[in-house]
């Protein structure tokens, strides 16, 4: 039986698509396209993804929490769990087997969309003010979750193998990534099924199912919701895509 505040969540997490994915996951998209939209990324979360955890483990939430929130971070920030390389630089490597220049990712003075600022004003917020728990949802369930958090809780969502789910990536399929610099998709197969696991445990096993606590938790997960369709919705604009 699903508790009352995981499926708040979960009504939530079924809603974080947004209509660009399907051009991004399909050809026909210029270089410049990609790098406008993985420079948003990277800029507003991929890169600090681990400072973003690291401020909420600094909250001192309780013992288990700190082992959970610890051992993503250090993966994340080391890779050292998986192939001994930080996520933010495997997810670079990937931009290397696209052809596109780094500099076109991480240059500071290249602009980011207003809503981008806004949504990463929102997760510097969360991951940054009391309670903990907040910060561990927004970031652990709603940033690293997707829309098929739901399946695969039921343990409905088979994953190919990660040879066959590399070569039918959209980046390796239509925009010539080479699977060798998607080692990306590799580490998050190694241990993004722990981090799921771990990211449901610290909220529900924190959180009482009502109340004023639980009430924050949803209503600041819904607010990264909207905060983050407007960033989908401003990054789409930038690249010139109209929705269909
Ligand atoms: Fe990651
Ligand atoms: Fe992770």
């Amino acid at each position: 039986m699903t508790r009352r505040l995981q499926e708040r969540l979960l009504a939530i997490m079924d809603r974080k698509n947004h209509w660009a994915w399907a051009h991004l996951t399909g050809p026909g998209l210029t270089r410049d396209q990609l790098a406008v939209h993985f420079r948003h990324e990277y800029r507003v979360y991929v890169r600090d993804f681990p400072v973003l955890l690291a401020r909420v483990l600094g909250q001192s939430p309780p013992a288990a929490v700190r082992s959970a929130l610890a051992e993503n971070l250090f993966e994340e920030q080391t890779g050292k769990l998986s192939l001994g390389v930080s996520h933010p630089e495997l997810f670079l490597e990937m931009i290397d087997g696209l052809g596109i220049p780094r500099a076109a990712i991480e240059d500071e003075s290249l602009p980011l969309e207003p809503e981008a600022h806004a949504y990463r004003t929102l997760l510097d917020r969360a991951s940054a003010a009391p309670p903990w728990v907040v910060g561990a949802a927004v970031l652990t369930i709603f940033v690293e979750g997707s829309v098929h958090e739901r399946a695969e809780l039921l343990g409905q969502r088979e994953a190919p193998p990660i040879e066959e789910a590399l070569r039918a990536h959209p980046m390796v399929r239509h925009y010539g990534c080479p699977p060798e610099r998607m080692r990306l998709a590799r580490a998050h197969r190694a241990v993004e099924g722990g981090h799921r696991r771990d990211a449901w445990e610290m909220v529900l096993g924190h959180a009482p199912d009502e109340g004023p606590t639980a009430d924050a938790v949803a209503s600041a997960v819904a607010a990264a919701h909207a905060a983050w369709l407007a960033y989908r919705d401003g990054v789409a604009r930038a690249m010139g895509l109209r929705q269909a």
